[in-house]
């Protein structure tokens, strides 16, 4: 049987990293888009390359970026992929504040780029496309939990970029006949999440507070509450939408939500520690109860551990995010591997073992 062919924009993010791994292990041929970079910018996509039993004959690497439609024109012209992921974005809603001309043009204007081009390549009856939209074009939620039905009210460059691309592929599906599909998906962390997202902040941040690299977090508005899952299970459901008969868009989330005070509660209990919060807004502050063992030489009961920083806060929050994921339940038989607590057990394993060898690193070299 002919191998299906994908090309993946964002290759060498988060979730490009799960998805080139699932399509490998389905047999897939994967065509992946990585930027120039002036430091090596691969480090989640190696171990692909690195496996002994390597899929390199199927895996190809390509220079690309979302604002050069040339570039996408021939990428996609070379290889006539039968399913394209556009994964690619400056996803960082606060940077999107200082950066919003920039996060636009990749994030909204990139995502027609591509669709362009597979129109006017004629593969719109080949070519079925995926585009990563997210929970933060809710963002000043309309509804306590968010459906495919609910309003949209974007809060930040970000999300006002999301938007454009929600609708354009809605748009080239409707107009144009392609099998164009958007995933609404809510935050989802790994061990790969990018280290400024607040989950990862947390659990590098307090793996380097107990081998004493330092003494304290800072962080912003503890009180925002997420829909976490984990990466592995929604790049699952990316792929499983492009291979449903018909084209739709569809919410992906846990239908649970916890504040960020309540995600450093479960990594602290999953180190041993409890913390209390004292004080409020600015003044908050997270402060070690109780030390299972007395395990970390470097902390005591009493130590103030999270403290807050106005510089983390953004000029419009999105406070709340729920997801009502009911309809990819029903059609797509959703059902994540992984609950928020083997979420945190898996970031902060991986994290407390970083912290370890660099600590070890500045202490013997
Ligand atoms: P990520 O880790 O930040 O990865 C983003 C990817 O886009 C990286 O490979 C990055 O390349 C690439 N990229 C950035 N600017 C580009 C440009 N100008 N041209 C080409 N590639 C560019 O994000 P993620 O967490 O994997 O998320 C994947 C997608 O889902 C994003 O579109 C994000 O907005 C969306 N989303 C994420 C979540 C979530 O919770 N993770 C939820 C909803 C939607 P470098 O590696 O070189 O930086
Ligand atoms: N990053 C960060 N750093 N966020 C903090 C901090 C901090 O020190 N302190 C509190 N927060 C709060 C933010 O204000 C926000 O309310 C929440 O933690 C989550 O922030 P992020 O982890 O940066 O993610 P996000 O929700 O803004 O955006 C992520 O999820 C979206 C889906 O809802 C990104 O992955 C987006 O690309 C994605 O679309």
């Amino acid at each position: 049987m002919k191998k299906k062919v994908a090309i993946i924009w964002g290759l060498t993010g988060q979730d490009g990293s799960y998805l080139a791994e699932l399509l490998l292990q389905k047999k897939y041929i994967v065509h992946g888009v990585k930027r120039r970079s002036s430091l090596i910018n691969t480090s989640r996509i190696d171990h692909i390359y690195q496996n002994p039993q390597s899929k390199i004959r199927n895996f190809f690497i390509h220079y690309g970026d979302l604002s050069d439609y040339g570039n996408i024109f021939k990428l996609i012209s070379d290889t006539k992929p039968d399913e394209v992921y556009n994964l690619a974005a400056q996803s960082h809603v606060d940077v999107s504040f200082q950066k919003p001309e920039y996060t636009a043009d990749i994030n909204a204007l990139g995502t027609l780029r591509i669709l362009e081009a597979i129109k006017n390549l004629n593969l719109a009856n080949k070519t079925k496309f995926y585009q990563a939209s997210t929970s933060e074009l809710y963002g000043l939620v309309k509804e306590k939990k968010q459906s495919e039905n609910t309003p949209f009210y974007p809060r930040s460059p970000y999300g006002v970029s999301k938007l454009f691309s929600y609708w354009i592929t809605v748009n080239y599906r409707e107009a144009y006949n392609l099998f164009a599909c958007n995933g609404i998906l809510f935050n989802h962390e790994s061990p790969r999440r990018g280290e400024t997202f607040v989950t990862r902040k947390i659990t590098r941040g307090l793996s380097d507070i107990i081998v004493g690299n330092i003494n304290c977090l800072y962080m912003g508005n503890l009180s925002a509450k997420r829909d976490w899952g984990h990466a592995k299970d929604y790049v699952r459901m990316q792929w499983l939408m492009l291979q449903q008969k018909k084209a739709k868009d569809y919410v992906i989330a846990t239908g649970r939500q916890y504040s960020i005070r309540d995600f450093i509660v479960k990594c602290c209990k999953h180190l041993g520690i409890q913390i209390t919060f004292n004080g409020s807004g600015l003044k908050e502050v997270g402060i070690v109860n109780n030390i299972k063992n007395n395990k970390y030489p470097h902390l005591k009961s009493g130590d103030i551990i999270i403290r807050v920083d106005k510089k983390y806060f953004r000029p419009s929050e999105v406070e709340t995010l729920l997801g009502d994921p009911s309809l990819a339940k029903k059609k797509l038989k959703w059902s994540p591997k992984y609950n928020i607590n083997d979420l945190v057990e898996e970031m902060m394993n991986s994290d407390l073992k970083a912290a370890e060898r660099d600590k070890f690193i500045k202490d013997n070299f």
